[in-house]
């Protein structure tokens, strides 16, 4: 079958890729679960914008670089705060209900921000709000194929070029689908951790896929933990907004110290690494650690979907006490692109969370990852409806076995990386994961490819990959925290350092 734009993936980079195609392009959508299985749809932040009038977008620029420890590619934090506005006005005139009070939009605060500038809809709900409302606006002529996983991807070696994917359908079937340009939006790999605000299915699909078709990887050492998920009885169960400590919420151990005190100037609202690392360093010593919602008023009517998390899970939300925990959240890496998810790969494109345009540094400012993936849809449209109709290769070679080697469980995998390659790291201990991963992932036995094997085969490489980049980059920086090498916390560049670039 063919189609002319292959899009892999359904959250919101994909989303907002579909909806701004034109009309004459025939657009084929295939993911691995139903159309909302995605981060975007589990996202509770929402987007960061310099709307306030007392914000403005250097701020917003000046806030993703220091989060990102400098370690961002100024021109694209510039570029991508400026869009910020615009797209949310889009969101906005498409039919997109943001939360308000008197007409005005309600802006939220989260970690390491200035200002008051996140977008949120249904309080704590905002990605299923946004990716709801866009796909209902998808037109029926977008073909989908849910359940389905691609396998591979086309390259037609003679012109180095990407030319579709083979992927099994929902039936079990395998397929050949030839694309003009292919799309990769396949977000993250949280759930490569056994700690993670990740849906099940963010095992690194896109990264391995596009790493086996010869596109150029980076940044895979700085995974973001975020510092607050629920946890119980050595179980995490889902976020805890940052959102929450943006409204007054702290973080406290058993005996009521507050444990960000003295850590770094914003407390409790520091850049989520730091925040991160000092709950694991008081875990370590035996702390237990709480979210103290004391200070929130109306706790539940601001946040309704985590008060329903918290009540299912039996905490009680009149004690005032949240137990929380770090869990592995959005890969910073990923697949090198520009702004509209070039690769090196003619043809193919990576937008949103697999992709790394650099923008987030070694740590990701919050709410600003719909941000990103909003902008490059929308770039990505705006340059394939200027592109001229190439016609389709017609031959291309492909490997005529689908199979995958036989690999240990999943949990297996998740424990020993958040052991090994989590929030602090020692070099032995990601010598010794490396080298287990090397021998596992080189079985000889090898299975016939199906959901399940498949996905422990995308996770068992794209952990392969990790590692070997956190092996790779001595120092610590930002997400990438290294037992041996102390970062200090540079809080001194000034803003005009952003008006310069
Ligand atoms: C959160 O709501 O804390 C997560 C938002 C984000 O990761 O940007």
């Amino acid at each position: 079958m063919n189609t002319d734009i292959l899009v892999i993936g359904s959250g919101i980079a994909a989303l907002q890729l579909a909806n701004k195609l034109d009309s004459q392009y025939n657009v084929t959508i295939i993911t691995k679960g139903k159309m909302n299985d995605s981060n975007s749809y589990l996202a509770q932040g929402g987007i960061a914008a310099a709307i306030d009038q007392s914000d403005d977008v250097l701020s917003h620029a000046f806030d993703t670089l220091k989060a990102g420890e400098y370690y961002n590619l100024p021109s694209v934090v510039k570029y991508i705060t400026k869009m910020a506005p615009t797209i949310v006005k889009q969101l906005i005139d498409q039919g997109m209900t943001f939360d308000q009070i008197d007409n005005q939009l309600i802006l939220g605060k989260e970690g390491a921000h200035e200002h008051r500038r996140i977008v949120h809809a249904g309080g704590d709900a905002t990605g299923k709000y946004m990716t709801e409302s866009l796909t209902n606006q998808l037109s029926e002529q977008v073909k989908v194929y849910e359940n389905s996983f691609v396998c591979e991807l086309l390259i037609d070696h003679t012109k180095q070029q990407c030319c579709g994917a083979i992927f099994i359908d929902s039936s079990g079937k395998s397929r050949t689908i030839k694309a003009t340009y292919t799309v990769l939006a396949t977000g993250g790999c949280g759930s490569i951790y056994n700690f993670t605000s990740n849906h099940p299915m963010a095992l690194g699909d896109g990264v391995v896929l596009a790493h086996q078709a010869g596109a150029k990887v980076s940044d895979l050492e700085f995974i973001q933990f975020h510092p607050t998920l629920l946890y119980s009885n050595n179980h995490t169960y889902g976020l805890i907004s940052e959102a929450v400590r943006g409204e007054g919420a702290v973080l406290v151990n058993q005996d009521g110290l507050r444990i960000m005190e003295n850590i770094h100037p914003l407390k409790d609202l520091a850049p989520r690494h730091i925040v991160a690392q000092t709950i694991y360093n008081r875990r370590l010593k035996g702390d237990e650690i709480y979210l103290s919602i004391k200070q929130i008023n109306q706790f539940q009517n601001r946040f309704p979907s985590i008060s329903q998390m918290c009540t299912k899970y039996g905490i009680n939300l009149s004690d005032g006490l949240i137990p929380v925990t770090p869990g592995a959240h959005f890969m910073i890496g990923g697949v090198e692109t520009d702004i509209k998810g070039e690769t090196n790969v003619c043809n193919l494109y990576c937008i949103g969370e697999v992709a790394n345009t650099r923008l987030h540094g070694a740590n990701r400012l919050a709410s600003n990852s719909l941000l990103e993936g909003l902008v490059m849809g929308d770039e990505l449209a705006s340059h394939l409806n200027k592109q001229p109709k190439i016609p389709i290769p017609e031959r291309i070679a492909t490997r005529s076995q689908l199979k995958v080697p036989i690999l240990p469980n999943l949990k297996l995998l998740q424990n020993s990386m958040m052991e090994n390659v989590g929030i602090i790291r020692k070099r032995e201990e990601l010598t010794n994961q490396l080298n287990w991963l090397h021998s596992t992932i080189q079985s000889n036995q090898q299975t016939n490819i199906n959901m399940e094997n498949f996905n422990k085969y995308v996770a068992y490489k794209m952990a392969y990959l990790i590692t070997q980049a956190a092996l790779k980059r001595h120092d610590s920086l930002g997400c990438h925290q290294m037992a041996e090498h102390e970062t200090s916390i540079n809080t001194t560049e000034s803003r005009e350092y952003v008006e310069q670039v």
